[in-house]
């Protein structure tokens, strides 16, 4: 390491003749050759792993609003101690040949990159056509060698696409740097009349402990740097040419690396738990709600509570809003969001369709809290027994990635897709002729009393559309059937359903001829079948509602733009980092937070904050 050889041969040039020392100094290190040899090791053994993804744990409640930073995702404070210490890896006196480059073999495990951007956002939605293959994200693999799922909430999937190579030899030369000065600094402190080294130290030690507990990567480091280097340098220049014992600073050499072991072992630990924690932090105190919800229910006899408002339920003069979801806060934003901006509430219908486990939560839930005057209706799915053939289990909207790959580009595009739940609708609305579905990952910022009153020219779905994704594309996907292959695709999350129309063209009968054709081919997963066939269902049925209605990707793209966010009817936060979840992207969050009731008692029993 450079800094350590300065040092070294700086401390020979100064020249303490005295042979005695000179031997103590070779003892000293020798031991920490030693050591240098045994902490590549430990990162061998996986602990550099652990050490970075403690950043994802904490970062969205360090949310530092708005400012688009490339590293949004920084770690938090309490691990900056470990941070400065853990990777203090190489001879830190450098009397070794110095590999400045030689660092632990960290590539092939490193966790994703702290700091940066899911790599789609650089992407420049460049059309890629020829030889475009839809492949479903199969190459990404997990620690186990398994290939990673390609459906969303997969770490996995995110780990992989955020590898990338790290730049930090400047970091560890700061590190090696700190490294040494922290070993020297009890000795010369204890010296007399060196009171003004001793200064020096401890400020150059503070502030590399100052730059290192903000910066992970070379980028991140302040331009100034390279100075503060070289103070350090001269500083341990000067130390290491002071008459010290050596077994004073080997000790305290031991003393640090002894820590530094501990504590990495233990951050690796916390921080494999903090990342399941911020995956699973909300769907966990969400389990709380609903469990606790659930118990009340039943020990109120809520069935009492039970407002007679089932003639609304059904009355088709009414504006109905249908929302499939097992996440009551979810869905309670949906309708908050959407009756907070209504000029009529009253003629306000909502519809969440739910499963057996959160079935009476959400009952519960939605007797306790009103919302202006709309009605809220609950439906257990799982009691819905329509088809014959069909047992439904409860199948939330999907989403989708698909990576296209050519020899030079590839491109991963978000789609969030009709689940075979959605064709029940005609059949459990029979008097509906008209629905808007909303996506339980959606905050309506307008009125949407205009959707109302669409002319969609006789199409049976109005859906924001995805040019990014045209039907040409997927042809590998949706094989031999007959389409137009300049057709954008569309994305579920605010769609206007003519169910009139759909009822005409039996378009459910047909979506379960098409699951079930493809199932009998490949050995394709059925998610697959199901995008695929809704695809095809609604291939010229759907009408392109206008930019304006809705923004999507705040699940994904760091970079959705200020003003289409501002003006956009509705926020779709497709992608797995949704609102709800420690994981969120901070600067979208505010916009769904804010229809939350903060003060409800059933949230903070649960300690939900999100
Ligand atoms: C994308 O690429 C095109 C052509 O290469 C260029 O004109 C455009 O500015 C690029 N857009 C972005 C956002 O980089
Ligand atoms: C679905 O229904 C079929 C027949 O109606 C039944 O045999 C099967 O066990 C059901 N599957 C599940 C998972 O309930
Ligand atoms: C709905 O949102 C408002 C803020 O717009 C909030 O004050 C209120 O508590 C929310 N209601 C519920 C039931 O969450």
């Amino acid at each position: 390491m450079k800094g350590g050889g300065g040092g070294g041969s700086g401390a020979s040039a100064y020249g303490f003749p005295a042979k005695r020392r000179w031997k103590g100094l070779v003892i000293g290190v020798l031991g920490l050759v030693f050591l240098s040899m045994l902490v590549p090791l430990v990162f061998l053994l996986g602990l550099y792993n652990g050490f970075h993804t403690t950043g994802y744990a904490s970062d969205s409640q360090s949310s530092k609003p708005d400012v688009f930073q490339p590293n949004a995702i920084e770690p938090k404070k309490e691990v900056e101690g470990f941070i400065d210490e853990s990777r203090e890896t190489k001879e830190p006196t450098g009397l070794q040949p110095s590999k400045v480059e030689e660092k632990p073999p960290k590539v092939e495990e490193k966790p994703p990159k702290v700091d940066a951007l899911p790599t789609h956002t650089h992407e420049n939605g460049t059309k890629v056509d020829g030889k475009v293959q839809a492949t479903h994200r199969m190459i990404a693999m997990d620690e186990s060698g398994k290939p990673c799922e390609w459906k969303f909430g997969s770490y996995c999937i995110w780990r992989e696409e955020n590898r990338e190579v790290i730049k930090d030899s400047m970091i560890n030369k700061l590190k090696d740097q700190l490294f040494v000065a922290r070993a020297y600094y009890p000795s010369i402190a204890k010296l007399p009349k060196q009171g003004k080294l001793t200064q020096e130290l401890k400020q150059n030690i503070q502030e590399l402990e100052r730059v290192l507990s903000e910066s992970t990567t070379d980028l991140d480091l302040p331009l100034q740097i390279e100075k503060k280097s070289l103070n350090m340098e001269a500083a341990i220049v000067k130390a290491k040419s002071f008459p010290l014992d050596c077994n004073n600073v080997d000790k305290k050499l031991r003393q640090i690396y002894d820590m530094t072991e501990d504590e990495a072992s233990f951050h690796m630990k916390q921080s494999a738990f903090l990342f399941q924690l911020a995956v699973q932090t909300m769907p966990k105190s969400l389990h709380c709600l609903s469990m606790q919800l659930t118990v009340e229910y039943f020990r109120t006899d809520s069935t009492n509570l039970e407002l007679s408002q089932a003639e609304k339920y059904a009355d088709p003069t009414l504006y109905h809003y249908i929302i499939f979801s097992k996440n009551i806060l979810a869905s309670s934003v949906v309708i908050n969001s959407t009756v907070s901006h209504a000029k009529e509430s009253g003629n306000q219908v909502f519809h969440v369709l739910t499963d057996g486990q959160n079935y009476f939560a959400m009952k519960l839930w939605f007797l306790r809290n009103s919302y202006k005057d709309a009605t809220v209706e609950v439906l257990n799915v799982d009691h819905v027994k329509l088809h014959d053939e069909e047992n439904a289990t409860f199948v939330l909207p999907q989403e989708f990635r698909i990576s296209f790959r050519t020899l030079t580009h590839s491109r991963t595009e978000y789609m969030s897709m009709f689940s075979h739940l959605h064709y029940l609708l005609p059949e459990i609305f029979k008097n509906l002729d008209k629905v808007v579905v909303l996506e339980d990952d959606v905050v309506v910022q307008r009125d949407l009393s205009a959707l109302w009153s669409l002319d969609m020219g006789g199409k049976v779905n109005g859906a924001a559309q995805s040019c990014h994704v045209r039907l040409g594309e997927l042809k590998s996907f949706l094989g031999e059937h007959s389409y137009n292959q300049d057709d954008c695709t569309w994305m579920s999350g605010l769609n206007v359903i003519d169910l009139a129309k759909w009822r005409e063209l039996d378009l459910s009968q047909i979506f379960r001829g098409l699951v079930s054709e493809k199932l009998s081919k490949q050995d394709k997963s059925t998610d697959a079948a199901a995008l695929r066939a809704s695809l095809l269902t609604f291939h010229g049925q759907v009408y392109a509602l206008d930019n304006s209605w809705s923004v999507y990707g705040l699940g994904h793209d760091y970079k959705v733009n200020v003003q289409d966010i501002e003006k956009a009817a509705t926020l779709h936060y497709n992608g797995y980092l949704k609102p709800w979840l420690e994981l969120g992207i901070p600067k979208y969050k505010a916009h769904w937070k804010k229809f939350l009731d903060r003060e409800d008692l059933f949230l903070s029993k649960c300690n939900i904050n999100p």
